[in-house]
């Protein structure tokens, strides 16, 4: 491309290796360029030869305004996806949509009604379904090649996603020599490196070997025979993929034996059914002697992995009473409710709100942490209805002793202790009710949630929510007459 770039009235071809990097750096010179997407025809290379013709992927702008096109990053997270798509209109549609998005129209995405917004959301998403499937699919098969062991896989993906999903096999299978083929292209890896190839016809892949018997005692285990759906299996298992999966012979075995095996599931769930009661809390008003027995409960079967129960404290005359989920790893080492990276945001709230934390009640739904192993960290586990039922009377007994006036539910499982499974946090969050338990109660974010929020923006959002819900708590205890239990 020399001189001067005019608009023209003859489409422009640029052609491009059809890959998303290639396809930004050309469209990136489009756009500097001012070429309008009816203006092009876009012209796809061989995936190995250079990109050509008006757009060189090396060549500098003629002419080209020096402007830094801002498009959001979720367009090109989404976009890149996209462009793994088989519908040759992929590239057409992605420089239509930024060309909008950088031509007055910044907020486009937001638009999903917009016809260009929804063709490039639903190729998305076929796109992540594929990457999905392909993870979930691919079989490999050992075979034995200059005296190593490689493993070979077949695979028929319907988009281009070898490329997207290699990074995927590599970190699950480091150690392996490994090939993934497809028609179309395929991957291999030889322990260090990737080396892409073109495709391959199905009889080029290895044949049935013992890694098939171990798929299929694999299959066999971690399939549930009570919750045999066979329309849903159909559709998370699509039958195109049947044929190359081991584990598909023994699906008929598996659903006859189902009805035996769900017995035996109940057999065992009503065993550990017999682990759980209900706790009984002496009937007594003082706190220590309520603590002691608290922290000797076995109503549930927590206990046995948890270091000690944690209780409530403060006050036992706070107005305020905040009820948490349950104790996590720090609070379960050091015996207080509150006091791990959830304690300190919580903290921040209160003293953002003007609450003191040593004069209000903490305490949690559920006294011992739930927790399971993995690798050498202990990772939370929501209680389920049975620990929070069993644990139950102690929060009662806890809030019959500091009868607040007003309670603050911080998260979804406080928030189904006090007003049952129907509460909800994003939408019932802020509002002050009356509850069995407090003449003002009120649910809020977990300080947790806060902490997991997908993004900065909507954790600053949040927290600026709990910040004001726990302001209109303090202004409520204020106002709010004790509770009469
Ligand atoms: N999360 C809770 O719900 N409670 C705690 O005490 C700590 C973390």
């Amino acid at each position: 491309m020399n001189g001067t770039v005019a608009r023209k009235q003859q489409p422009e071809q640029i052609t491009f290796a059809p890959n998303f990097a290639a396809w930004q750096k050309v469209a990136r010179r489009a756009l500097a360029n001012d070429l309008a997407p009816e203006s092009i025809v876009w012209e796809e290379l061989g995936s190995d030869q250079p990109a050509l013709a008006i757009f060189n992927e090396h060549e500098t702008p003629v002419n080209a305004p020096d402007t830094r096109f801002r498009v959001p990053r979720s367009f090109v997270k989404s976009a890149s996806l996209v462009a793994c798509h088989r519908g040759s209109n992929r590239w057409t549609l992605l420089y239509h949509l930024l060309w909008r998005l950088t031509h007055g129209e910044p907020h486009l995405l937001e638009i999903v009604v917009d016809a260009d917004v929804h063709d490039f959301m639903l190729m998305e998403k076929a796109v992540r379904h594929e990457v999905h499937k392909m993870r979930a699919f691919v079989r490999f098969r050992a075979i034995e090649h200059d005296g190593v062991t490689w493993h070979v896989a077949w695979f028929e993906p319907e988009h281009h996603i070898v490329e997207l999903n290699a990074g995927f096999f590599r970190d699950r299978f480091a150690n392996m020599r490994w090939s993934i083929l497809t028609p179309e292209r395929c991957v291999h890896w030889d322990g260090r490196h990737f080396t892409f190839t073109a495709g391959v016809p199905k009889s080029e892949a290895p044949r049935q070997d013992a890694m098939e018997a171990l798929w299929r005692t694999y299959y066999g285990n971690i399939f549930n025979p009570a919750r045999v759906k066979t329309k849903a299996m159909r559709k998370e298992m699509p039958k195109r993929y049947w044929k190359n999966l081991p584990e598909t012979e023994i699906i008929p075995t598996l659903l006859e034996e189902a009805p035996a095996r769900v017995e035996k599931m109940f057999r065992e769930n009503d065993a550990r059914e017999s682990e759980y009661s209900i706790a009984q809390p002496p009937l007594t008003d003082d706190w220590e002697k309520l603590r002691e027995a608290g922290c000797a409960c076995r109503a549930c079967p927590l206990w046995k992995n948890a270091t000690q129960a944690v209780f409530g404290e403060g006050p036992l005359d706070s107005e305020i009473m905040l009820v948490g989920e349950q104790p996590g790893d720090v609070e379960d080492r050091g015996g207080r409710a509150f006091i791990g990276p959830a304690g300190q945001l919580l903290d921040q709230g209160l003293s953002e709100a003007g609450i003191d934390r040593t004069k209000v009640y903490i305490t949690n739904a559920v006294k011992h942490f739930k927790w399971e192993p993995r690798g050498k960290r202990r990772i939370h586990q929501t209680p389920n209805s049975r620990d929070i039922a069993a644990c139950r009377p102690w929060l009662e007994a806890e809030l019959r002793l500091i009868k607040p006036r007003v309670l603050i539910c911080l998260g979804s499982t406080a928030a189904t202790t006090i007003f049952g499974t129907g509460a909800r946090v994003l939408r019932d969050r802020g509002q002050m009710r009356e509850s069995k338990f407090a003449p003002k109660t009120m649910i809020t974010f977990h300080p947790s949630a806060l902490l997991r929020a997908p993004n900065e923006a909507t954790s600053a959002k949040q927290y600026a929510l709990f910040v004001s819900d726990l302001r209109l708590a303090l202004e409520s205890s204020k106002t709010a007459t004790q509770a009469c239990d």
